[in-house]
Protein backbone atom coordinates (compact mmCIF):
# COMPACT_ATOMS: atom_id res chain seq x y z
CA UNK A 1 0.00 0.00 0.00
CA UNK A 2 1.57 3.15 -1.22
CA UNK A 3 1.25 6.89 -0.37
CA UNK A 4 0.53 9.30 -3.22
CA UNK A 5 2.69 11.82 -2.02
CA UNK A 6 4.36 14.10 -4.98
CA UNK A 7 3.29 17.14 -5.99
CA UNK A 8 3.51 16.18 -9.80
CA UNK A 9 2.08 12.70 -9.57
CA UNK A 10 -0.99 13.97 -7.40
CA UNK A 11 -1.44 16.69 -10.15
CA UNK A 12 -1.37 13.64 -12.95
CA UNK A 13 -3.69 11.87 -11.00
CA UNK A 14 -6.48 14.54 -10.56
CA UNK A 15 -6.08 15.29 -14.57
CA UNK A 16 -6.43 11.67 -15.37
CA UNK A 17 -9.39 11.52 -12.91
CA UNK A 18 -11.00 14.63 -14.51
CA UNK A 19 -10.96 13.36 -17.89
CA UNK A 20 -12.72 10.28 -16.49
CA UNK A 21 -15.20 12.05 -14.94
CA UNK A 22 -16.01 14.08 -17.80
CA UNK A 23 -16.38 11.83 -20.81
CA UNK A 24 -18.28 9.54 -18.47
CA UNK A 25 -20.72 11.96 -17.50
CA UNK A 26 -21.01 13.45 -20.90
CA UNK A 27 -22.42 9.78 -21.09
CA UNK A 28 -25.21 9.85 -18.70
CA UNK A 29 -23.21 7.98 -15.77
CA UNK A 30 -23.39 9.17 -12.49
CA UNK A 31 -20.96 8.87 -9.40
CA UNK A 32 -21.61 6.06 -7.11
CA UNK A 33 -20.01 5.86 -3.49
CA UNK A 34 -19.96 2.88 -1.39
CA UNK A 35 -18.79 1.87 2.01
CA UNK A 36 -15.16 0.43 1.50
CA UNK A 37 -16.01 -2.21 3.81
CA UNK A 38 -18.90 -4.76 2.79
CA UNK A 39 -20.70 -8.26 4.46
CA UNK A 40 -17.70 -10.81 3.40
CA UNK A 41 -20.42 -12.97 1.90
CA UNK A 42 -21.33 -10.24 -0.80
CA UNK A 43 -18.05 -10.88 -2.66
CA UNK A 44 -18.42 -14.96 -2.17
CA UNK A 45 -21.47 -14.69 -4.03
CA UNK A 46 -20.73 -12.57 -6.75
CA UNK A 47 -16.75 -12.81 -7.42
CA UNK A 48 -16.80 -16.55 -7.20
CA UNK A 49 -16.00 -18.63 -3.57
CA UNK A 50 -13.26 -20.48 -6.07
CA UNK A 51 -11.68 -17.77 -7.28
CA UNK A 52 -7.82 -16.04 -5.85
CA UNK A 53 -9.59 -12.80 -4.90
CA UNK A 54 -11.80 -14.62 -2.56
CA UNK A 55 -9.89 -17.49 -1.38
CA UNK A 56 -6.52 -16.21 -1.51
CA UNK A 57 -6.89 -12.43 -1.54
CA UNK A 58 -9.80 -11.09 0.67
CA UNK A 59 -9.07 -8.72 3.54
CA UNK A 60 -11.77 -10.00 5.59
CA UNK A 61 -12.31 -8.97 9.91
CA UNK A 62 -15.20 -9.47 11.68
CA UNK A 63 -16.48 -6.42 13.66
CA UNK A 64 -16.98 -6.43 17.70
CA UNK A 65 -20.44 -8.28 16.95
CA UNK A 66 -18.83 -11.31 15.17
CA UNK A 67 -20.13 -10.05 11.54
CA UNK A 68 -17.51 -11.33 9.13
CA UNK A 69 -16.67 -8.25 6.41
CA UNK A 70 -14.73 -7.35 3.89
CA UNK A 71 -12.63 -4.61 2.27
CA UNK A 72 -13.97 -4.86 -0.84
CA UNK A 73 -11.85 -6.04 -3.63
CA UNK A 74 -13.77 -4.62 -6.32
CA UNK A 75 -16.47 -2.20 -7.22
CA UNK A 76 -18.96 -4.24 -9.38
CA UNK A 77 -20.61 -6.23 -6.37
CA UNK A 78 -20.95 -3.28 -4.12
CA UNK A 79 -22.09 -1.23 -7.01
CA UNK A 80 -24.66 -4.25 -7.93
CA UNK A 81 -26.10 -4.14 -3.84
CA UNK A 82 -26.53 -0.34 -4.18
CA UNK A 83 -28.32 -0.48 -7.15
CA UNK A 84 -30.40 -3.20 -5.67
CA UNK A 85 -31.20 -1.51 -2.35
CA UNK A 86 -32.01 1.94 -3.35
CA UNK A 87 -33.12 1.49 -7.32
CA UNK A 88 -34.80 -1.34 -8.00
CA UNK A 89 -36.09 -1.20 -4.74
CA UNK A 90 -38.31 1.42 -6.17
CA UNK A 91 -39.41 0.11 -9.88
CA UNK A 92 -36.33 1.67 -11.20
CA UNK A 93 -34.76 -0.40 -14.52
CA UNK A 94 -31.68 0.89 -15.94
CA UNK A 95 -28.88 2.96 -14.73
CA UNK A 96 -25.56 3.69 -15.21
CA UNK A 97 -22.91 4.71 -12.52
CA UNK A 98 -19.13 5.18 -12.09
CA UNK A 99 -16.93 5.10 -8.86
CA UNK A 100 -13.73 5.99 -7.95
CA UNK A 101 -11.86 4.78 -4.93
CA UNK A 102 -9.22 2.01 -3.35
CA UNK A 103 -9.14 -1.47 -3.45
CA UNK A 104 -7.65 -4.20 -1.72
CA UNK A 105 -5.94 -7.43 -2.58
CA UNK A 106 -3.38 -9.17 -0.66
CA UNK A 107 -1.67 -10.22 -3.43
CA UNK A 108 1.96 -10.73 -3.90
CA UNK A 109 3.29 -7.09 -4.04
CA UNK A 110 5.10 -6.29 -7.52
CA UNK A 111 5.72 -3.53 -10.45
CA UNK A 112 1.86 -2.83 -11.07
CA UNK A 113 1.11 -4.77 -8.14
CA UNK A 114 -0.33 -3.44 -5.32
CA UNK A 115 -2.44 -4.31 -2.10
CA UNK A 116 -4.26 -1.08 -1.98
CA UNK A 117 -4.78 0.29 -5.57
CA UNK A 118 -7.50 2.28 -7.21
CA UNK A 119 -9.92 2.07 -9.56
CA UNK A 120 -11.98 3.96 -12.08
CA UNK A 121 -14.81 1.53 -12.46
CA UNK A 122 -18.11 2.09 -14.83
CA UNK A 123 -21.35 -0.59 -14.92
CA UNK A 124 -24.30 -0.19 -16.94
CA UNK A 125 -27.36 -1.91 -16.26
CA UNK A 126 -30.80 -2.39 -17.93
CA UNK A 127 -29.70 -3.58 -21.77
CA UNK A 128 -28.27 -7.10 -23.20
CA UNK A 129 -27.18 -5.06 -25.85
CA UNK A 130 -24.33 -5.95 -27.56
CA UNK A 131 -24.25 -2.59 -29.15
CA UNK A 132 -23.92 -1.31 -25.37
CA UNK A 133 -21.28 -3.18 -25.00
CA UNK A 134 -19.47 -1.71 -27.91
CA UNK A 135 -20.62 1.56 -26.63
CA UNK A 136 -19.46 1.34 -23.04
CA UNK A 137 -15.71 -0.09 -24.75
CA UNK A 138 -15.72 3.10 -26.64
CA UNK A 139 -16.07 5.16 -23.68
CA UNK A 140 -12.30 3.52 -22.24
CA UNK A 141 -10.93 3.79 -25.90
CA UNK A 142 -12.11 7.45 -26.14
CA UNK A 143 -10.67 8.26 -22.62
CA UNK A 144 -7.10 6.69 -23.55
CA UNK A 145 -7.03 8.67 -26.65
CA UNK A 146 -7.37 11.81 -24.40
CA UNK A 147 -4.79 10.68 -22.50
CA UNK A 148 -2.42 10.14 -25.91
CA UNK A 149 -2.06 6.56 -24.74
CA UNK A 150 -3.30 4.54 -28.03
CA UNK A 151 -0.78 3.92 -29.46
CA UNK A 152 0.35 2.11 -25.84
CA UNK A 153 -3.13 0.28 -25.02
CA UNK A 154 -4.21 -2.50 -27.11
CA UNK A 155 -7.78 -3.90 -26.41
CA UNK A 156 -8.30 -7.91 -25.96
CA UNK A 157 -11.73 -9.05 -26.53
CA UNK A 158 -13.59 -12.50 -26.09
CA UNK A 159 -16.82 -14.11 -25.56
CA UNK A 160 -17.12 -16.73 -22.74
CA UNK A 161 -20.84 -17.16 -24.69
CA UNK A 162 -24.11 -17.64 -21.84
CA UNK A 163 -23.37 -19.78 -18.59
CA UNK A 164 -24.74 -22.56 -20.21
CA UNK A 165 -22.30 -22.45 -23.31
CA UNK A 166 -19.71 -21.90 -20.30
CA UNK A 167 -20.41 -24.82 -18.40
CA UNK A 168 -19.91 -26.91 -21.50
CA UNK A 169 -16.90 -25.54 -22.20
CA UNK A 170 -15.74 -25.91 -19.24
CA UNK A 171 -16.18 -29.28 -19.46
CA UNK A 172 -15.04 -30.37 -22.04
CA UNK A 173 -11.77 -28.49 -21.30
CA UNK A 174 -11.73 -30.28 -18.08
CA UNK A 175 -11.47 -33.31 -19.86
CA UNK A 176 -9.16 -32.32 -22.49
CA UNK A 177 -6.52 -31.25 -19.86
CA UNK A 178 -6.85 -33.91 -17.07
CA UNK A 179 -5.22 -36.29 -20.06
CA UNK A 180 -2.72 -33.83 -20.18
CA UNK A 181 -2.28 -32.77 -16.72
CA UNK A 182 0.66 -35.26 -15.80
CA UNK A 183 3.47 -32.21 -16.23
CA UNK A 184 1.51 -29.56 -14.51
CA UNK A 185 2.38 -28.70 -10.78
CA UNK A 186 0.75 -29.39 -8.31
CA UNK A 187 -1.13 -25.61 -8.09
CA UNK A 188 -2.12 -26.05 -11.53
CA UNK A 189 -3.46 -29.25 -11.42
CA UNK A 190 -5.55 -28.16 -8.05
CA UNK A 191 -6.65 -25.38 -10.33
CA UNK A 192 -8.18 -27.47 -12.64
CA UNK A 193 -10.14 -29.47 -10.10
CA UNK A 194 -12.00 -26.21 -8.84
CA UNK A 195 -11.77 -24.06 -11.51
CA UNK A 196 -10.56 -25.26 -14.88
CA UNK A 197 -11.27 -21.88 -17.26
CA UNK A 198 -8.36 -19.69 -15.10
CA UNK A 199 -5.85 -22.77 -16.34
CA UNK A 200 -6.14 -20.78 -19.63
CA UNK A 201 -4.44 -17.33 -18.29
CA UNK A 202 -1.87 -18.94 -16.54
CA UNK A 203 1.54 -18.47 -16.42
CA UNK A 204 2.86 -22.53 -16.74
CA UNK A 205 4.76 -22.76 -19.31
CA UNK A 206 3.76 -26.62 -19.37
CA UNK A 207 0.25 -25.53 -19.30
CA UNK A 208 0.22 -23.09 -22.26
CA UNK A 209 1.92 -25.60 -24.10
CA UNK A 210 -1.04 -28.29 -23.77
CA UNK A 211 -3.36 -25.26 -24.42
CA UNK A 212 -2.20 -25.04 -28.07
CA UNK A 213 -4.15 -27.73 -28.94
CA UNK A 214 -7.00 -27.62 -26.58
CA UNK A 215 -10.72 -26.99 -27.56
CA UNK A 216 -11.44 -23.05 -27.39
CA UNK A 217 -14.11 -21.23 -25.96
CA UNK A 218 -15.51 -19.70 -29.43
CA UNK A 219 -16.58 -23.14 -30.84
CA UNK A 220 -18.81 -23.74 -27.84
CA UNK A 221 -20.86 -20.79 -28.44
CA UNK A 222 -24.65 -20.37 -28.81
CA UNK A 223 -25.92 -19.06 -31.60
CA UNK A 224 -27.51 -15.97 -29.69
CA UNK A 225 -24.62 -15.93 -28.21
CA UNK A 226 -22.28 -15.80 -31.25
CA UNK A 227 -24.66 -12.98 -32.50
CA UNK A 228 -24.39 -11.23 -29.80
CA UNK A 229 -20.34 -11.05 -30.53
CA UNK A 230 -20.36 -10.23 -33.94
CA UNK A 231 -22.64 -7.10 -33.16
CA UNK A 232 -20.07 -5.96 -30.39
CA UNK A 233 -17.70 -6.24 -33.09
CA UNK A 234 -19.73 -4.91 -35.73
CA UNK A 235 -20.12 -1.76 -33.62
CA UNK A 236 -16.25 -1.57 -32.13
CA UNK A 237 -15.14 -1.74 -36.05
CA UNK A 238 -17.87 1.10 -36.85
CA UNK A 239 -16.18 3.49 -34.16
CA UNK A 240 -12.86 2.31 -35.17
CA UNK A 241 -11.56 1.18 -32.33
CA UNK A 242 -9.13 -1.33 -33.06
CA UNK A 243 -9.02 -4.75 -31.24
CA UNK A 244 -7.59 -8.24 -31.07
CA UNK A 245 -9.22 -10.97 -30.88
CA UNK A 246 -8.26 -13.49 -27.85
CA UNK A 247 -9.81 -16.47 -26.89
CA UNK A 248 -7.63 -17.27 -23.69
CA UNK A 249 -9.42 -13.94 -21.74
CA UNK A 250 -11.87 -15.50 -18.97
CA UNK A 251 -11.34 -13.08 -16.10
CA UNK A 252 -10.52 -14.02 -12.66
CA UNK A 253 -14.10 -13.20 -11.63
CA UNK A 254 -16.74 -15.68 -11.81
CA UNK A 255 -19.79 -13.43 -12.88
CA UNK A 256 -18.81 -12.57 -16.44
CA UNK A 257 -20.58 -14.31 -19.66
CA UNK A 258 -20.50 -12.83 -23.04
CA UNK A 259 -18.51 -10.35 -23.66
CA UNK A 260 -15.32 -9.97 -22.02
CA UNK A 261 -12.44 -7.67 -22.82
CA UNK A 262 -9.20 -6.01 -21.36
CA UNK A 263 -6.57 -3.29 -22.55
CA UNK A 264 -3.15 -4.12 -21.73
CA UNK A 265 -0.31 -1.56 -21.86
CA UNK A 266 2.86 -2.04 -23.51
CA UNK A 267 5.73 -2.37 -20.93
CA UNK A 268 3.56 -2.99 -18.13
CA UNK A 269 5.50 -6.29 -17.61
CA UNK A 270 3.14 -9.14 -16.07
CA UNK A 271 0.73 -7.01 -14.47
CA UNK A 272 -0.21 -5.68 -18.04
CA UNK A 273 -3.54 -5.04 -17.84
CA UNK A 274 -5.01 -1.72 -17.42
CA UNK A 275 -8.61 -1.79 -17.72
CA UNK A 276 -11.03 -4.73 -18.05
CA UNK A 277 -14.24 -5.69 -17.61
CA UNK A 278 -17.16 -7.29 -19.33
CA UNK A 279 -20.74 -8.61 -19.26
CA UNK A 280 -22.86 -10.03 -16.40
CA UNK A 281 -26.18 -10.59 -17.04
CA UNK A 282 -27.20 -12.90 -14.04
CA UNK A 283 -25.35 -10.72 -11.44
CA UNK A 284 -28.13 -8.37 -10.10
CA UNK A 285 -30.79 -11.59 -9.77
CA UNK A 286 -27.84 -13.62 -8.03
CA UNK A 287 -27.28 -10.36 -5.57
CA UNK A 288 -30.88 -10.75 -4.73
CA UNK A 289 -32.28 -8.27 -7.34
CA UNK A 290 -34.65 -8.53 -10.49
CA UNK A 291 -33.74 -10.28 -13.02
CA UNK A 292 -31.68 -7.48 -15.54
CA UNK A 293 -28.38 -7.84 -16.75
CA UNK A 294 -25.34 -5.12 -16.66
CA UNK A 295 -21.83 -5.19 -17.99
CA UNK A 296 -18.34 -2.46 -17.28
CA UNK A 297 -15.26 -2.58 -16.71
CA UNK A 298 -13.01 -0.92 -14.37
CA UNK A 299 -9.21 0.59 -14.97
CA UNK A 300 -6.24 0.56 -12.48
CA UNK A 301 -5.07 4.14 -12.14
CA UNK A 302 -1.31 3.07 -10.88
CA UNK A 303 -0.93 1.54 -14.39
CA UNK A 304 -2.46 3.68 -16.37
CA UNK A 305 -0.55 6.73 -14.83
CA UNK A 306 2.56 5.09 -14.92
CA UNK A 307 1.78 4.80 -18.80
CA UNK A 308 1.18 8.32 -18.46
CA UNK A 309 4.53 10.37 -19.93
CA UNK A 310 4.98 13.70 -17.02
CA UNK A 311 5.44 15.63 -20.40
CA UNK A 312 1.75 15.47 -21.27
CA UNK A 313 0.86 17.85 -17.93
CA UNK A 314 3.29 20.64 -19.10
CA UNK A 315 1.33 20.78 -22.31
CA UNK A 316 0.23 24.64 -21.49
CA UNK A 317 1.45 25.24 -18.07
CA UNK A 318 0.16 26.93 -15.30
CA UNK A 319 2.12 29.65 -14.51
CA UNK A 320 3.11 30.20 -11.21
CA UNK A 321 3.84 33.62 -9.72
CA UNK A 322 5.27 34.17 -6.78
CA UNK A 323 4.55 37.98 -4.75
CA UNK A 324 7.35 39.35 -3.21
CA UNK A 325 6.43 42.58 -0.77
CA UNK A 326 9.19 44.30 0.55
CA UNK A 327 7.29 45.96 3.13
CA UNK A 328 3.73 45.49 4.98
CA UNK A 329 1.96 48.07 2.50
CA UNK A 330 3.10 46.20 -0.30
CA UNK A 331 2.04 42.90 1.31
CA UNK A 332 -1.32 44.34 1.51
CA UNK A 333 -1.26 45.94 -2.29
CA UNK A 334 -0.49 42.12 -3.62
CA UNK A 335 -2.90 40.48 -1.05
CA UNK A 336 -5.19 42.25 -3.08
CA UNK A 337 -3.84 40.87 -6.57
CA UNK A 338 -3.95 37.33 -4.96
CA UNK A 339 -7.18 36.10 -6.09
CA UNK A 340 -7.67 38.05 -8.92
CA UNK A 341 -4.25 36.37 -10.78
CA UNK A 342 -5.48 33.18 -9.52
CA UNK A 343 -9.19 33.56 -11.29
CA UNK A 344 -7.31 34.33 -14.23
CA UNK A 345 -5.59 30.81 -14.09
CA UNK A 346 -2.35 31.32 -12.70
CA UNK A 347 -0.70 29.60 -9.50
CA UNK A 348 -0.03 32.09 -7.21
CA UNK A 349 1.86 32.30 -4.06
CA UNK A 350 2.19 35.41 -1.28
CA UNK A 351 5.17 35.54 0.45
CA UNK A 352 4.17 37.31 3.86
CA UNK A 353 7.19 35.76 5.92
CA UNK A 354 10.25 38.54 6.70
CA UNK A 355 10.71 41.39 4.37
CA UNK A 356 14.39 39.78 3.46
CA UNK A 357 14.28 40.01 -0.41
CA UNK A 358 17.26 37.76 -0.59
CA UNK A 359 15.53 34.83 1.29
CA UNK A 360 11.91 35.44 -0.32
CA UNK A 361 14.17 34.63 -3.65
CA UNK A 362 15.13 31.85 -2.35
CA UNK A 363 11.76 30.25 -1.70
CA UNK A 364 10.58 31.35 -4.71
CA UNK A 365 13.36 29.57 -6.98
CA UNK A 366 12.29 26.43 -4.77
CA UNK A 367 9.08 26.68 -5.54
CA UNK A 368 9.70 26.96 -8.64
CA UNK A 369 8.42 30.33 -10.15
CA UNK A 370 8.22 31.10 -13.88
CA UNK A 371 7.39 34.78 -12.42
CA UNK A 372 8.17 37.14 -9.60
CA UNK A 373 6.58 40.30 -8.69
CA UNK A 374 8.53 42.75 -6.51
CA UNK A 375 7.24 45.21 -4.71
CA UNK A 376 8.80 47.49 -1.66
CA UNK A 377 9.08 51.04 -0.94
CA UNK A 378 11.02 52.40 -4.02
CA UNK A 379 8.86 50.97 -6.66
CA UNK A 380 5.17 52.09 -4.63
CA UNK A 381 6.91 55.84 -5.19
CA UNK A 382 7.32 55.16 -8.65
CA UNK A 383 4.02 53.69 -9.24
CA UNK A 384 5.36 49.92 -10.95
CA UNK A 385 6.25 46.18 -9.82
CA UNK A 386 9.40 44.67 -10.76
CA UNK A 387 7.86 42.03 -13.34
CA UNK A 388 10.98 39.12 -12.90
CA UNK A 389 11.35 36.22 -15.30
CA UNK A 390 12.65 34.05 -12.99
CA UNK A 391 13.62 31.08 -15.14
CA UNK A 392 16.00 33.48 -17.19
CA UNK A 393 17.04 35.74 -14.22
CA UNK A 394 15.50 38.89 -16.08
CA UNK A 395 13.91 41.87 -15.10
CA UNK A 396 11.90 44.61 -15.74
CA UNK A 397 9.83 47.36 -14.21
CA UNK A 398 6.22 47.49 -15.53
CA UNK A 399 2.95 50.11 -14.30
CA UNK A 400 1.89 48.23 -11.44
CA UNK A 401 -1.79 48.51 -12.57
CA UNK A 402 -0.53 46.26 -15.69
CA UNK A 403 0.56 43.13 -13.74
CA UNK A 404 -2.36 41.21 -14.87
CA UNK A 405 -2.47 42.00 -18.43
CA UNK A 406 1.23 41.53 -19.01
CA UNK A 407 0.68 38.22 -17.26
CA UNK A 408 -1.96 37.27 -19.46
CA UNK A 409 -0.04 38.34 -22.37
CA UNK A 410 2.65 35.68 -21.34
CA UNK A 411 0.50 32.64 -21.50
CA UNK A 412 -2.12 34.31 -24.32
CA UNK A 413 -4.13 30.75 -24.87
CA UNK A 414 -5.08 30.52 -21.05
CA UNK A 415 -5.31 26.54 -21.83
CA UNK A 416 -4.74 25.64 -18.19
CA UNK A 417 -5.44 22.08 -17.50
CA UNK A 418 -7.83 20.65 -15.23
P1 LIG B 1 -10.17 -6.68 -12.46
O1 LIG B 1 -9.66 -7.19 -13.76
O2 LIG B 1 -10.00 -7.54 -11.29
O3 LIG B 1 -11.71 -6.37 -12.71
O4 LIG B 1 -9.53 -5.28 -12.16
C1 LIG B 1 -9.60 -4.21 -13.07
C2 LIG B 1 -8.28 -3.47 -13.16
O5 LIG B 1 -7.83 -3.10 -11.85
C3 LIG B 1 -7.15 -4.32 -13.70
O6 LIG B 1 -7.15 -4.34 -15.11
C4 LIG B 1 -5.94 -3.60 -13.16
O7 LIG B 1 -5.61 -2.48 -13.96
C5 LIG B 1 -6.42 -3.10 -11.82
N1 LIG B 1 -5.92 -3.98 -10.74
C6 LIG B 1 -6.43 -5.14 -10.31
N2 LIG B 1 -5.70 -5.66 -9.30
C7 LIG B 1 -4.69 -4.79 -9.08
C8 LIG B 1 -3.59 -4.74 -8.14
N3 LIG B 1 -3.40 -5.68 -7.23
N4 LIG B 1 -2.74 -3.71 -8.22
C9 LIG B 1 -2.93 -2.72 -9.15
N5 LIG B 1 -3.95 -2.71 -10.02
C10 LIG B 1 -4.82 -3.72 -9.99
C11 LIG B 1 -12.56 -5.90 -11.76
O8 LIG B 1 -12.20 -5.50 -10.67
C12 LIG B 1 -13.99 -5.80 -12.22
N6 LIG B 1 -14.81 -5.31 -11.08
C13 LIG B 1 -14.12 -4.90 -13.43
C14 LIG B 1 -15.53 -4.77 -13.89
C15 LIG B 1 -16.35 -3.73 -13.69
N7 LIG B 1 -16.21 -5.69 -14.55
C16 LIG B 1 -17.45 -5.25 -14.77
N8 LIG B 1 -17.55 -4.06 -14.23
Amino acid sequence: MEDLHQAEQVRLWQWVEGKAKQILEAAGFQELRTPVVEDAALFERSVGEHTDIVEKEMYTLEDRKGKRLALRPEGTASVVRAFVEHYTSHNIQEGRFYYLGPMYRYERPQKGRYRQFYQIGTEIFGSDHPLVDAELIYLGHQLFKELGLNDQVSLQLNSLGSMECRRKYRESLKKFLDQVKGDFSEEARERLERNPLRLLDSKEEAVQERLASAPVMTDFLSKEAKVHFEEVQWGLKELEVPFELNPRIVRGLDYYEKTVFEWVGAGLGAQNAVAAGGRYNHLVKDLGGPDLPGVGFALGMERLVSLVPPERLSEGPTPRVYLIPLDEVAGRELFLQLNELREAGAKVHLDLEGNSLKSKMRRAAKWNADWGVISGPEERSKGVVVFRNMKESSQEEIPADELLSRLLSKFPTKTFLL
